[in-house]
């Protein structure tokens, strides 16, 4: 960069030497001096002297410290006497634990601590002083025990006597008619028979369906005896009760009762049985216990049934 400067300054200082007199070269003096074309790049000058060395610069950063020294030997000890007293060192780690002590003085007892578990059951006590009390209150009774096996077989007994006991089954037959007869509104005994009713009044055919749906018959009076005890059935203003006599003129002419037997009681009213009934009729006993034949039998009339 300096040679091509340089050049160029020697290169000016010729030129202005020429043309400083105007009349150093007549032919061209009066000729206005034009600049030629530049000329070619002279040589490459030769190297500059080195220059003097530049000033030292500013002190660089400091770098980062270095290794560490050895350690340097033991310094001389010091006079002890003459220094002052150091301020104490930090406090050292504890030391060891040292040996057990003497035992302290018993202390406050504790609160009380939580229940504990349930001990052993203790071993049995000696047998106490056998000294009998007076008895104690009777127990409940027991259950019955079971029944035994049965017993071996007895002696023959004594022969018999002769009794003259009544017959159980008649006895029982009798319960059997009270039973019945207790079950009704109305009920008469006669002898052995027993008169009952309901106090329902209805045509002939009901009556006779009343009295066998219940096992029974519908009344027929016996005896003069019989025939009062039925009329007790009457209620006013009500005065007729149908009777068991055969109801088809055709079947004995009202001579028969319902089971084909000949009647062996019969009361008759005047003029009894009708004997303008020409098919059939129902016989009921009426006022004062008078019989009638009927040929209305679905009129209603008290429903009485024997025993
Ligand atoms: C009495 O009457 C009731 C109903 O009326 C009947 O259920 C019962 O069987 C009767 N008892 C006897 C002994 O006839
Ligand atoms: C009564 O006799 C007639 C004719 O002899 C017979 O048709 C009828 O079934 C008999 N009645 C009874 C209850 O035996």
């Amino acid at each position: 960069m300096r040679l091509p400067i340089l050049f160029c300054i020697i290169l000016l200082m010729t030129d202005v030497g020429n043309c400083q007199d105007p009349c150093y070269n007549p032919p061209f003096c009066n000729m206005i001096p034009v600049p030629g074309p530049p000329g070619m790049p002279g040589l490459n000058g030769i190297p500059g002297i080195k220059g003097e060395p530049g000033l030292q610069g500013p002190p660089g950063l400091q770098g980062p410290p270095g290794p560490r020294g050895l350690q340097g030997p033991p310094g001389v000890p010091g006079l002890s006497r003459e220094a002052p007293e150091g301020k104490p060192g930090p406090e050292g780690p504890p030391g060891p634990r040292g040996p057990v002590g003497q035992m302290g003085p018993r202390g406050t007892p504790g609160a009380a601590g939580p229940t504990g578990f349930p001990g052993q059951p203790g071993i049995p006590g000696l047998p106490g002083v056998s000294k009998i009390g007076p008895p104690g209150p009777k127990g409940p009774q027991g259950p019955p025990g079971v029944t035994g096996p049965a017993g071996p077989q007895g002696p023959p007994g004594e022969p018999g006597v002769s009794c003259s006991c009544p017959d159980i089954k008649a006895i029982q037959d009798r319960l059997t008619k009270l039973d019945m007869a207790i079950n009704y509104s109305f009920v008469r005994k006669v002898g052995q028979k027993y008169f009952v009713s309901n106090m329902e009044r209805n045509p002939f055919e009901t009556a006779v369906e009343f009295c066998s749906q219940r096992g029974l018959e519908l009344a027929l009076p016996q005896n003069e005896e019989e025939n009062n005890a039925l009329i007790e059935v009457f209620k006013d203003p009500y005065t007729e009760a149908w009777i068991a006599v055969n109801k088809k003129k055709a079947e004995g002419n009202f001579a028969l009762d319902m089971n084909n037997q000949t009647l062996t009681f019969t009361k008759w009213e005047t003029g009894q049985p009708d004997t303008s009934i020409q098919d059939a009729g129902c016989t009921m006993v009426s006022e004062k216990g008078f019989w009638k034949v009927n040929k209305e039998c679905f009129l209603n009339a008290f429903i009485v049934c024997q025993i």
